[in-house]
């Protein structure tokens, strides 16, 4: 093997087949399980979505309605889940929380298990592992938004869907229906998307028959990074920058001087616009227009025009998501664990998938440090 055969960044490198989405760049077109992501986000509640990406199909109602029981009845914060948070410091960001509370989670799901190779579980003990992980985040995202506003957890409500829920525990107040669907096709669109960095951490971390929620952690860490998960958030700390859109022009003409990445800007499988855009754009349209901040939008807008007119690189799902969030009351320091709750069921799919046909994955590397040599040379 020679340094030119090296794919950096395993960039153009096929490793491994799936059959949960398909990402086309040329037609940017993002597929789950066949069907096109924007159709699932109008039409879909995200609990039929999670029972699509981990069955294959979309469920009757009889299944939806089981998945809603089990997801309704595991959503409680568990009380030593929230035991351990509370002993993490209030300004750790909460990404290293959730990521806590994952782990804690897991341990207390497998604790009995005695051997390590039992953990892997069969696909049934995973199904259950899996639904259990995506019912239970929505309150450990929440309680750690509101833990740092000096607020006590909100019990769940049963009689809400998963998107009302998850607004109603983090704010305590009945959503408003147009924001429960803005928030729910955002979750639909954050919730699986291929080979991507976390989930094929997810991959390799079950791929030595690890447990579910050990690969569920790992795939958090991977994600909690500002080139994957964490640029909704980054989008967030370039709109305070900016501050107006009149600034728009200086600021990009610094920022580029100094060559920083735009962040939301740009994907490394979609050169000519992300698949996911329009359809969050939509929703954030909605908000603007809901919440009445044209401001808002015109901040997005005037960035997304130069910024593209400049370099042709063109917005990704976090740029309209960040920004939506924001508009419906989340900390800006939340996103990226909002997007944990969401890519749980994609996750979770990936890993059931890899163990279903699983092979190690360990590639080889090209050795380029010094020659052998001896101690006393
Ligand atoms: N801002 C400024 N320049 C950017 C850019 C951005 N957001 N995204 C790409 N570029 C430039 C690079 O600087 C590079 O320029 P060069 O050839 O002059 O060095 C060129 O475009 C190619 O970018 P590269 O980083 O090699 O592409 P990639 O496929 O490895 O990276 C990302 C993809 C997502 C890592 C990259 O676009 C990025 O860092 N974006 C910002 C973070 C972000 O929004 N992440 C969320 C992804 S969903």
């Amino acid at each position: 093997m020679s340094v030119t055969d090296i794919k950096k960044g395993l960039a153009g490198v096929v490793v491994d087949s799936t059959a949960i989405s398909k990402v086309n760049p040329e037609t940017n077109s993002l597929l789950y399980r066949g069907y096109p992501v924007q159709e699932l986000a109008a039409t879909q509640p995200f609990e039929a979505v999670a029972h699509l990406l981990w069955h294959g199909e979309l469920p009757t109602d009889e299944q939806l309605a089981a998945l809603r029981a089990v997801e309704r009845a595991h959503r409680a914060l568990a009380p030593e889940v929230k035991a351990v948070i509370d002993l993490l410091p209030l300004d750790v960001h909460p990404m290293d929380e959730v990521r806590t509370a994952l782990s804690a989670l897991g341990a207390a799901d497998l604790a009995g298990i005695g051997s390590v190779l039992d953990a892997s579980g069969t696909p049934g003990e995973n199904l259950q592992r899996s639904i259990r992980l995506f019912a239970a985040l929505p309150a450990i995202v929440a309680y750690g938004q509101r833990r740092r506003r000096g607020q006590e957890p909100v019990a769940p409500r049963d009689d809400l869907d998963y998107a009302a829920n998850f607004l109603w525990v983090t704010f305590g107040v009945e959503p408003d229906a147009v924001v429960v669907d803005a928030f729910n096709r955002s979750m639909i669109l954050y919730a699986e998307h291929s080979f991507n960095a976390s989930t094929f951490t997810a991959r390799v971390i079950a791929s030595t028959l690890s447990d579910l929620h050990s690969a569920v952690v790992g795939a958090v860490g991977a994600l909690k990074g500002p080139l994957h998960g964490g640029a909704n958030e980054a989008v967030l700390h370039i709109f305070d920058e900016i501050g107006d859109a009149g600034n728009v022009v200086p600021w990009l003409d610094e920022a580029l001087a100094h060559k920083r990445k735009i962040m939301g800007f740009g994907h490394r499988v979609y050169k000519h616009g992300d698949s996911r855009v329009p359809t969050m754009k939509a929703a954030l349209d909605t908000l603007v227009a809901h919440y009445d901040r044209p401001d808002v939008l015109a901040l997005y807008d005037a960035l997304a025009d130069e910024f593209v007119a400049r370099k042709g690189i063109h917005p990704n799902l976090d740029y309209p998501s960040g920004p939506a969030y924001s508009l419906i009351g989340f900390d800006t320091l939340t996103f990226t664990p909002l997007f944990v709750a969401a890519r749980v069921t994609g996750w979770t799919a990936h890993i059931m998938e890899q163990l279903s046909r699983n092979a190690l994955i360990r590639p080889l590397s090209e050795y380029d440090g010094p020659e052998e040599r001896h101690v006393g040379d």
